[in-house]
């Protein structure tokens, strides 16, 4: 069969071939902890839930303008007011099929093929391939000083005449990083001054922990909206737990927007307006869930840190925020696909491999499920892996008895 060159050059996403395996498995009755997600376990808002059965109840759902209907766009147009303290218009909005979807036409309205875009390594696993889907060159970021927090040096050493954008997300998938604000500042002068464009992914921006607050960008620019070459990308899947109703958004200057409309027009013809009314729902909503949701989070990330901590051999760097820990485990096993598949193979915990993210030796846990999975999760990956455990371990009634180390 003759599938086309990109066919050809895109891997499927390495975390949703991870969930498929995890249900998989689970059909087949194996007590699977999945420690690999990147979705929280709570409710979606009631508002969101009364708001889409409202729309759905009147029967009469149809096409609706590609970039998004007037109230999820003013329901956005006030979210940027609040976390971003920037007021902007409706032809500076496009609501997009999740940010996923928004960072993926954001690239197609502004990477030609052969250009670069920069992103910080450890990456989240779709930046590269988004921008081989451009036909465009992903060049990943990693901090000199071996921490996952980059410098503008980082930046200025892989900077070429190809470079036309740059990608920054934080806090971070997968290390949970969230960048200080001095560096979110120089980010943003450095790309005005050089000229590329500037896509902040802060689909994470309000989960962070330890007293920290979303940072907005438009802080550190002068120019205004309609001049800049920043492209904020937000959305209500992680913050709302709304994942699978696949709404997320954009907010740059009218030409950009109005570039990535034609193209989402041409592409899906928008999000079916019966989810975007749910975000609407979400956004004008009680808020409390979202605070809910950080404080479950920061609760579990501390629990995990605690039981990595009884690790000799693993590191770990303190997440700011996210629901993800990226612990280095090199020192048991420096091929994390090795690493992941032996613990799914023994152990039944799914996690997934750093080299996924452009980092070998490590594994990105999740802490957005339950603090039963964190707990035995993290128990079961040790017993694997530290040859001080007894030699037997019981899951439920299974008996394990362990004979590789
Ligand atoms: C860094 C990052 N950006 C964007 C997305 C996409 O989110 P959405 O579900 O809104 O498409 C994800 C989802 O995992 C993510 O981790």
């Amino acid at each position: 069969m003759s599938l086309s060159l990109i066919a050809r050059t895109i891997s499927a996403s390495p975390t949703l071939r991870l969930n498929e395996k995890a249900a998989i498995l689970r059909e087949k009755g194996d007590p699977v902890i999945h420690l690999g997600g990147g979705e929280p376990k709570s409710m979606a808002p009631m508002d969101a839930i009364m708001a889409s059965v409202n729309s759905l109840n009147t029967g009469e759902v149809r096409y609706a303008p590609a970039d998004g209907i007037l109230p999820l766009k003013k329901a956005i147009i006030r979210y940027t007011e609040e976390f971003y303290n920037r007021h902007v218009m409706p032809e500076n909005v496009i609501a997009s099929g999740g940010a996923k979807q928004a960072i993926m036409v954001a690239m197609q309205a502004i990477l030609n093929p052969q250009d670069e875009i920069l992103y910080p390594a450890p990456f989240w696993v779709s930046y590269p391939e988004m921008a081989k889907l451009c036909g465009a060159i992903g060049v990943p970021v990693l901090p000199e000083d071996g921490s996952f927090y980059p410098r503008i040096s980082d930046f200025e050493q892989r900077i070429s005449g190809q470079t036309k954008a740059i990608i920054i997300n934080s806090p971070n998938n997968p290390t949970g990083a969230m960048y200080s604000k001095e560096f979110i500042a120089d980010i943003v002068k450095f790309c005005e001054k050089k000229d590329l464009y500037l896509i902040m992914d802060d689909i994470y921006h309000r989960l962070v922990f330890d007293g920290k607050k979303p940072i907005s960008c438009y802080d550190f620019t002068r120019e205004s909206v309609d001049k800049s070459k920043l492209i904020v990308i937000n959305g209500v899947s992680k913050q709302y737990a709304m994942t699978g109703f696949r709404i997320g958004w954009a907010v740059a200057n009218k030409k950009i927007i109005e570039a990535m409309a034609n193209i989402q027009g041409h592409q899906t013809s928008g999000p079916s307006v019966v989810l975007q009314k749910a975000a609407v729902g979400a956004l004008n909503g009680i808020q409390s869930s979202v605070e809910n949701l950080r404080v479950t989070l920061e609760n579990n990330r501390n629990i995990m840190l605690d039981l990595l901590d009884s690790f000799d051999g693993v590191k770990v760097t303190k997440p700011d925020g996210t629901f993800y820990c990226f612990a280095d485990f090199s020192a048991y096993e420096k091929d994390s696909n090795k690493l992941s598949n032996f613990l799914i193979d023994k152990v039944q915990v799914l996690t997934v491999p750093g080299k996924e993210f452009g980092l070998d030796g490590h594994l990105r846990l999740s802490y957005c499920g339950s603090i039963k999975d964190i707990t035995e999760g993290i128990e079961r990956i040790k017993w694997a892996l530290d040859p001080n455990a007894p030699n037997e371990l019981y899951i439920g009634d299974r008996k394990l008895t362990r004979d590789w180390l």
